[in-house]
């Protein structure tokens, strides 16, 4: 069984090996494949998996190029862990959007349009890859913004194509926890689009615990999500929204804080693993142990960093282990051993939200099995929040059509839909803005 990793060099791919590691079963990956454009990142990330497999009898063998076409061939699952722009391009995507006053974060907004107009040409292009040179590869998409770039993938591999994302787990773990259920035993009834869904309900043993949770106040407020949105509001909404909804309503907070940060979390970001690759580069460098330093740091500052300043909690280390390497590996398990699952992911919405159209992705409970990964029907979504899925579906097509037509005048039509930009000028000007702090944006015309 043979995994390609697509930014194989990337800061987060020793989580995924890890857990490949704790992988004893039949039919687990025997050959991981890395992949890199830059060839010191991809050194210093295949020296900690080394390290990592130091004393693990078996261990999935290791190998790395800077050949995509080679990485591609004879795959059996790709993960695609790309960063167009590196954190730099994250640390412009976030100041730009500042700077006009507007929300600047990694996915949502202003920062997410920017992200995926520079990520999709780039995505469509591995995808024609994928189609020609591993037809029969499942590929997992993980990279930002995730329902969108893996739309576009979608047009060239159908269902072939499954983005991943831990915030819906990581939710419906964390109101599990507070309700005294199991986690894996509960029903967890969320949909959207990605970072972009509401749990409305938690059902176990065929009773739906949700209402219980939002009729007490004190259990409302002991969650990360009871203490981002407050207890009231929670209660208005009759349901328990993504976190990243807190950038929607609570949008004027979330901007002032942002603004007054030292740093913006892609530039704190790009600081600190800049100074691990750096260290890297020493030959006598104690690998694993550099790289698990630097990963404590960012997790120490996970909150704090990003939403503490905008009212959030702590966030406790099971939230942060059990991410995205846990959701991918058990859709990869599910397909390869025909071992049937449920799992929330973004895939084609197929009717299951009849207001959007059947090749729109969402984010979805989904039967998986060999066949892949299938939505559940689920009830239709309030107005409100239709509403705001319907509008930010419509923003994502049309950086689709931006990045499709090289129409600069698209790109601008895109960030003026937007919910969360307040101004047809705003829009030009972030495009201007973006298209000076990104070379990746050179196509627009
Ligand atoms: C969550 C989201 C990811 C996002 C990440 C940002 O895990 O689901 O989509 O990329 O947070 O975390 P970071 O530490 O990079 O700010
Ligand atoms: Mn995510």
């Amino acid at each position: 069984m043979k995994l390609t990793i697509l930014g194989g060099g990337g800061f987060r791919v020793p989580l995924v090996y890890g857990a490949l590691l704790g992988d004893r079963g039949e039919g687990r990956v025997t050959d991981v494949v890395l992949h890199d454009l830059d060839a010191g990142r991809l050194s210093a990330v295949a020296r900690v998996l080394a390290e990592q497999a130091a004393d693990v009898p078996d261990a999935p063998t290791v190998t790395a190029t800077t050949d995509l076409d080679e990485a591609l061939r004879g795959a059996d699952f790709i993960f695609s862990a790309i960063r167009v722009g590196g954190l730099e391009g994250r640390a412009a995507d976030e100041r730009v959007a500042l700077d006009q006053g507007v929300l600047g974060q990694e996915t949502v907004g202003a920062g997410g349009i920017a992200y995926g107009l520079r990520t999709v040409p780039v995505a469509v292009d591995i995808a024609r890859r994928v189609a020609r040179l591993a037809p029969d590869a499942w590929l997992i998409n993980f990279t930002n913004p995730a329902g969108l770039v893996t739309e576009a993938m979608s047009r060239h591999l159908g269902d072939r194509v499954i983005g991943i994302c831990d915030s819906p787990v990581g939710l419906g773990r964390r109101i599990a926890r507070v309700l005294g259920a199991n986690p894996r035993e509960a029903w967890i009834d969320y949909v959207g689009l990605n970072h972009l869904g509401w749990v409305r309900g938690l059902h176990v043993a065929g009773r739906d615990e949700l209402p219980r949770l939002l009729a007490d106040p004190d259990l409302l407020g002991s969650f990360e999500e009871g203490k981002l949105f407050g207890t009231e509001w929670l209660q208005s909404l009759g349901a328990i929204p993504n976190e990243y909804l807190h950038y929607y309503y609570f949008n004027r907070e979330a901007v002032r804080a942002y603004s007054e940060a030292e740093k913006t979390r892609g530039a704190f970001l790009r600081d600190q693993q800049e100074h691990f690759y750096e260290e890297m580069k020493r030959p006598d460098a104690a690998a694993l142990t550099a790289w698990d330093r630097t990963r404590a740091e960012r997790e120490a500052t996970y909150m704090s960093e990003n939403r503490e300043t905008a009212g959030a909690g702590e966030r406790d280390a099971d939230d942060l282990s059990g991410g995205y390497e846990k959701v991918a590996l058990a859709l990869m398990r599910a397909i390869a051993r025909d071992e049937r699952t449920t799992l929330i992911l973004n895939v084609r919405n197929q009717g299951t939200l009849s207001v959007l159209d059947a090749d729109a992705v969402i984010e979805v409970p989904c039967l998986v099995d060999a066949n892949g990964a299938h939505p559940v029907a689920v009830a239709p979504l309030p107005d409100h929040a239709t509403g705001l899925v319907c509008a930010v579906k419509a923003v994502e097509r049309e950086v689709l059509a931006a990045a499709e037509s090289s129409s600069r005048a698209t790109a601008v039509k895109a960030f003026a839909l937007h919910p969360l930009v307040d101004s047809v000028n705003v829009a030009r000007r972030l495009v201007d803005g973006y298209t000076g702090a990104h070379p990746g944006l050179a196509y627009l015309e």
